[in-house]
């Protein structure tokens, strides 16, 4: 037998393309958004590119340039102007999303995050008891149905809870169907870890966990780092909860996580390139030592590998320059 040659089929760029077994297409790809109430003009993020705190007049103008460079699905990120510890609106954000889809209809798909981060005066994402040691659960959830039901009614096409509380996909499931908002669609972060890859979104959010707190971060919440079966238990009670999508974040440090689940679990997986991830790459970019796209579609690529079909990325607006041809 002639000795196997794995470089014949690397040759060329006909042979490399013929030759791939994933590739990614812009359809899969969600660029997140941040609305924020009470700033006269938008704000850059530090160490992302090209992202905003947009003002609900420039995010309009936002989604038409996004629109315009092909990108058409989004995740939305209300940050109200008061904050509270208890007893939330969700007025604000409920009315982006019905300027949204009263300019774009049916030409955006609008998925938004449904947490409390950006509303509580803490920074925690629910509600504390009363020594503020502790996230309570089902009071957290009763706030987070009536948010869901909220940016439903306005038009959302789909609500994405990143909370981490108990029962909640459940709650807003239920929540959705008893108010007619049977088609809205659930997109749950079923396997979001305790990372140190959020901190850009923390700053753009307006939600970090105040250092004043009794309870300092988000531990007794989300996933610890070193727990994969925790975020398996996770992702298959949301998924028998009745979330029609499933997601993992953060992306690249979960990679195992990713592949493995959505393996195990037969639903339409989603993976979220968080902020930090994105910065290291606009960052090391900027200073020359990384080439920004070809980095890019590396990562994506590593994503679709490991089963994601639905990659929510800040650089997503960039697509047409980081995907081949
Ligand atoms: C808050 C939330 C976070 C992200 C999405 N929703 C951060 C956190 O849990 O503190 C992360 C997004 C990112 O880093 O890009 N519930
Ligand atoms: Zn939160």
């Amino acid at each position: 037998m002639a000795p196997l040659s794995l470089r014949r089929t690397r040759q060329t760029p006909a042979l490399r393309g013929l030759t791939r077994e994933v590739r990614l297409d812009r359809e899969q790809l969600i660029q997140p958004l941040f609305v924020v109430d009470g700033i006269d003009a938008r704000e850059p993020v530090a160490g992302l590119t090209d992202v905003h705190r947009d003002t609900p007049a420039s995010l309009l103008e936002q989604i038409r340039s996004d629109l315009d460079a092909g990108i058409d699905k989004f995740l939305l990120f209300g940050v109200p102007a008061e904050k509270h510890a208890a007893a939330f609106e969700h007025e604000f954000t409920s009315a982006q999303v019905a300027s949204i889809k009263d300019r774009y209809g049916d030409d955006v798909f609008l998925a938004v995050d449904v947490c409390l981060c950006s509303h509580t005066s803490h920074g925690h994402c629910g509600i504390l008891n009363e020594p503020g040691d502790h996230v309570l659960n089902d009071a957290t959830v009763e706030e987070l149905a009536a948010a869901a039901r909220s940016y439903a009614a306005a038009g959302a096409d789909c609500v994405a809870p990143s909370d981490m509380m108990d029962g909640r996909i459940a709650a807003i499931r239920r929540t959705l169907t008893d108010g007619g908002l049977d088609r809205t669609v659930v997109m749950s972060y079923a396997a979001k870890f305790h990372s140190n890859f959020y901190g850009p979104f923390r700053q753009a959010a307006d939600s970090a966990p105040a250092a004043t707190n009794v309870l300092a971060d988000r531990a007794t919440y989300q996933i610890d780092p070193a727990r994969p079966t925790d975020a398996l238990l996770s992702a298959e009670r949301d998924h028998a909860e009745g979330a029609d999508i499933l997601m993992v974040k953060p992306g690249l440090p979960y990679l195992d996580v990713l592949l493995e689940l959505s393996r195990r679990i037969p639903r339409p997986w989603a993976v979220y390139q968080t902020s930090g991830e994105q910065a290291s790459i606009d960052m090391l970019s900027e200073r020359g030592l990384m080439r920004r796209n070809a980095a890019q579609l590396e990562t994506w690529t590593a994503f679709r590998r490991a089963g994601a079909s639905i990659i929510i990325s800040y650089a997503a607006r960039r697509a047409a320059d980081v995907l081949p041809r």
